[in-house]
C-alpha cells in the first residue's frame, strides 16, 4: 500500500521528490484538482498533489475533494498526509510555527462532503472521534523532533468556508470554541480521508496570526513570505518521517 502528500498553499510540488510519472485519474466524482504525481522522496515511493492544483487556481471551496481523496484511494493510498496553510489563534501558534492537530471543528457549509449519499445499500455512519490518525501524528511528531524543529504537538483546527479571511468576532468565537488555528481546507479532506479508510493526517503551516490577533490587516504578501520559510520546515520534517514509513 501507498503513502501521498497532499500539498496545500505553498507547497505545489516537492523539491526534492525525483518524478517518475504524472498520472491522471478519472473518478465518478469529477476530475482531481490535477495529475498525480508518483516519485522518489528519500528512498521511498510516494505520491503528491497539490490542493489547488499545480498552478495555485483552485479555491479552497471549489477544490474537489471527493475527487481528490477517491484517486487517490483507488491508486492503492492507505497513508496521506496533509500539508496545510493555517492562521494561528493559540498562543504558540505564531506565524511560522507548525502544529500537528488532533482535532477538528467543521464550520464550512454547502461543500460535497460525503462519498456516502447515493445509491446506498445501508445508511453509513464512519465514526469520527479522533479524526486525524495516531500513528501517522505520531511520526510526524517524531520526524520534527529529529529534524529539530518547534511544533505544536496537539491542537484543534477550527476549518472554515473562505475563500475570504474570517472577522475578529469570528476569531474570538473560533477561540470560545476551543480551536487553536483556523484554515480552510482541512474539511470535509479529513472526514472523506475516513470515509474511504485512508489513514490521515495534518502537518498545519502558522502563515499570520488569526484576524484580529495581530493587530494589522492580513495581508497575502506577508502570508506568501512566512510560508516560504514553513514550508521549508515542512521539507524537513517530511525527509525525516516519510523514510520511517
Ligand atoms: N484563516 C483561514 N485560513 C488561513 C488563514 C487564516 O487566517 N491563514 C492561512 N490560511
Amino acid at each position: 500500500m501507498s503513502v501521498a502528500i497532499i500539498g496545500g498553499t505553498g507547497l505545489t510540488s516537492l523539491r526534492n521528490l525525483e518524478i517518475t510519472h504524472r498520472e491522471v485519474v478519472h473518478t465518478p466524482y469529477g476530475e482531481p484538482s490535477g495529475p498525480i504525481t508518483h516519485g522518489q522522496l528519500c528512498g521511498r515511493q510516494v505520491m503528491f498533489l497539490a490542493r489547488h492544483g499545480y498552478g495555485h487556481t483552485i479555491p479552497p471551496h471549489r477544490v474537489n475533494y471527493r475527487a481528490n481523496l477517491w484517486a487517490l484511494r483507488h491508486l492503492g493510498v492507505d497513508r496521506l498526509i496533509a500539508v496545510a496553510a493555517v492562521g494561528g489563534i493559540a498562543e504558540e501558534m505564531g506565524p511560522g510555527r507548525l502544529a500537528i492537530p488532533d482535532q477538528i471543528i467543521d464550520y464550512t457549509w454547502g461543500r460535497q462532503h460525503t462519498l456516502f449519499e447515493d445509491d446506498l445499500p445501508h445508511v453509513t455512519h464512519v465514526d469520527f472521534t479522533h479524526p486525524y490518525d495516531r500513528d501517522l501524528r505520531r511520526r510526524l511528531l517524531a520526524g520534527a523532533e529529529r529534524a529539530e524543529l518547534s511544533v505544536m504537538p496537539a491542537g484543534t483546527y477550527g476549518a472554515t468556508q473562505g475563500p475570504r479571511l474570517e472577522t475578529a468576532a469570528e476569531i474570538r468565537r473560533l477561540r470560545r470554541d476551543g480551536c487553536d488555528m483556523v484554515g480552510m481546507t482541512g474539511m470535509p479532506e479529513a472526514a472523506l480521508a475516513r470515509e474511504l479508510g485512508i489513514s490521515y493526517a495534518t502537518c498545519a503551516v502558522c502563515a499570520n496570526w488569526a484576524a484580529g490577533l495581530g493587530g494589522e490587516e492580513i495581508s497575502m504578501d506577508q502570508i506568501e513570505q512566512v510560508l516560504k520559510g514553513g514550508m521549508e520546515q515542512v521539507r524537513r520534517l517530511l525527509a525525516e518521517m516519510i523514510p520511517s514509513l
